[in-house]
């Protein structure tokens, strides 16, 4: 049985998808602790209704990222996890945290890495009027939202959006890549070589959703 931990920042929606999918899938995997960098961050509350164990480490009460990385990594390793998800977990982490997780921490960024990495990534996407946009899961190097890519979605971008309407079909894919992605670990299909992930046996390590077009009867749009 492989133990997660789940890091989070807020909403906890990614968190959330993880939980009832090890449950609803019976992974072999539990998840053994969610922890947030700040204390109103609003999926501890699912968590705990979950009967999760959740902790908090507000990044506020250290003077600088090594010594909050250092709490931190000591909560982490309370709980010995096969894997550190970041899910929403809105910190930039030193190279020594990220080294210490090497190759056992992942993340779900909201854009087609390496493409728009950082923040407001949906409005970059408008921006640059691409015509796909989507979501990454990859494991965590000290390059902020780098590294080596397990699964990613694509969706269309359609006329009118909006980054509020781009980043709710995103999160929707978001839901469905950062589970499969977790299992494939806890299952131990995922063999990292250099920046590629092989998957073993292999399917498609992406997915693309184009039903907003089917539902908004706008077929064929931006193909
Ligand atoms: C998600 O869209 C995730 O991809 C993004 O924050 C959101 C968290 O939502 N993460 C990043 O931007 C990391 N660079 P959630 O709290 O509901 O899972």
């Amino acid at each position: 049985m492989k133990k997660l931990v789940i890091l989070i920042s807020g909403r906890g929606s990614n968190m959330e998808a993880i939980v009832q999918a090890c449950l609803r899938e019976r992974w072999p995997a539990r998840v053994a602790a969610v922890i947030a960098n700040r204390p109103d961050a609003a999926g501890l509350v699912f968590a705990a209704s979950q009967g999760i164990p959740t902790a908090v480490i507000d990044h506020r009460q250290y003077p600088d990222r090594e010594s909050f990385d250092a709490a931190l990594a000591g909560e982490i390793d309370a709980f010995a996890p096969d894997l550190v998800v970041l899910a929403g977990f809105m910190r930039v982490l030193t190279a020594g945290f990220v080294d210490r997780y090497a190759g056992r921490m992942m993340n779900v960024h909201p854009s087609l890495l390496p493409s728009f990495p950082g923040l407001k990534t949906h409005q970059q996407a408008l921006d640059a009027g691409v015509r796909v946009h989507g979501a990454s899961v990859h494991f965590v190097t000290s390059q902020l939202d780098h590294g080596p890519i397990v699964l990613q979605s694509v969706v269309p971008v359609v006329t009118g959006d909006d980054a509020a309407a781009l980043s709710a079909r995103v999160l929707a894919t978001e839901h469905q890549i950062y589970p499969r992605a977790v299992r494939w670990f806890v299952e131990g299909r995922l063999a990292l070589d250099g920046l590629r992930v092989a998957l073993t046996p292999p399917e498609p390590q992406w997915l693309f959703d184009d039903t907003c077009n089917k539902s908004n009867n706008v077929a064929g749009e931006g193909v």
